[in-house]
């Protein structure tokens, strides 16, 4: 059977990342969206042979209009079908003050 599949935006760090760990952990398969696409690959290497899911990651500036939309359209052409979603990606405090 196949596992099902989590979305998990501002997956490149904080809370985002802490988050992935969890649903790899539980063995869920992994959409991973934020900017830093090198860091998505890192993270994507790490959790494939930790945890041995399959992660599809998404480099994208969600603040852009039609960003979401992009990310919807990604997961569509990959026939990635999303049971959760984690919609974290923004900014932590400390860049607030
Ligand atoms: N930490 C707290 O105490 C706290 C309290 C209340 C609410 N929150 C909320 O919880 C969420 C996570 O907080 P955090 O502390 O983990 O923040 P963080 O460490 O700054 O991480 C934010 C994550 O969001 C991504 N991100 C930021 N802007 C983005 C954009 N425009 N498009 C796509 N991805 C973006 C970042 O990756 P890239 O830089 O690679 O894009 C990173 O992966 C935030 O929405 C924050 O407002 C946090």
């Amino acid at each position: 059977m196949e596992n099902t599949t989590a979305l998990i935006t501002g997956a490149s760090g904080g809370l985002g990342l802490e988050f992935a760990h969890l649903c790899a952990q539980d063995g869920y398969d992994l959409v991973l969206a934020a900017r830093n696409e090198n860091k998505l690959n890192q993270i994507k290497k790490e959790l494939e042979e930790k945890y041995h899911i399959s992660v599809s990651v998404f480099a994208v500036d969600l603040s852009k209009k039609d960003s979401a939309l992009d990310l919807y359209r990604f997961t569509k052409e990959h026939d990635l079908s999303i049971e959760i979603l984690i919609n974290n990606a923004g900014f932590g405090l400390a860049q607030c003050q």
